[in-house]
């Protein structure tokens, strides 16, 4: 149960700053800029979490490109992963011969990932590369790693800039960890 103490006060510590995270995104668009002339890559959102960096990193690239938004789940509401993972929404485009570039809020177990490559595999994209803002390379389970990313970060719960606790906070500008009483319950 969500136990909001005042929304701002909810927050430890700003991990990164609205410029810290504008800076990168603008580093990781460039190097996409520049990998991907001529290829018109197709851009899939995971929705929800990847939603403000996605916006903001596809304004930042200076070239033609395509959208498209998918929608899975492994966490529910509250912050285990439970391992399995389900297409609630799938992308409405064929991606076959396509260069496909998932982008992603966060790599954690790197579960999710990890299953909906091998999904979008089997639609035979001419190449898939993942876009991941954040990375928990700690967490890892499986054996995968973002072709590109922005931060590593500590293993702490981390909300704001997309990333949620029980659908909350994702409309932070910066990117915060949550004082652990706000989710004490769960603990
Ligand atoms: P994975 O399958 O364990 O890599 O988890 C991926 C998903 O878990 C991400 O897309 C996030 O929605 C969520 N997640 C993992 N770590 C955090 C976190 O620190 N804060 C918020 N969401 C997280
Ligand atoms: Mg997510």
């Amino acid at each position: 149960m969500l136990r909001k103490m005042g929304f701002e006060n909810d927050i430890k510590e700003v991990l990164l700053s609205e410029e810290d995270i504008r800076a990168k995104v603008r580093e990781i668009a460039q190097r996409i800029t520049s990998d991907y002339k001529g290829k018109n890559p197709l851009m899939i959102c995971i929705l929800r979490g990847a939603v403000p960096f996605f916006v903001d990193l596809c304004k930042c690239v200076e070239d033609y490109l395509e959208m498209d938004f998918m929608q899975v789940s492994s966490y529910e509401d509250g912050m285990k992963s439970n391992g399995i993972v389900r297409i609630k929404k799938d992308i409405d485009k064929s991606i076959e011969g396509r260069h496909v570039i998932i982008v992603d809020d966060i790599m954690d177990s790197g579960n999710t990932l990890n299953h909906l490559t091998k999904l979008l595999k089997t639609r035979n994209p001419a190449s898939l590369k993942i876009v991941c803002l954040l990375d928990k390379p700690k967490r890892r389970t499986c054996d995968i790693t973002p072709d590109y990313y922005g931060f590593i970060v500590p293993d702490e719960f981390v909300v704001g800039y997309g990333l949620d606790y029980a659908d909350a906070y994702r409309n932070l500008p910066y990117i915060g960890i949550l004082k652990p009483e706000v989710y004490s319950d769960e603990k």
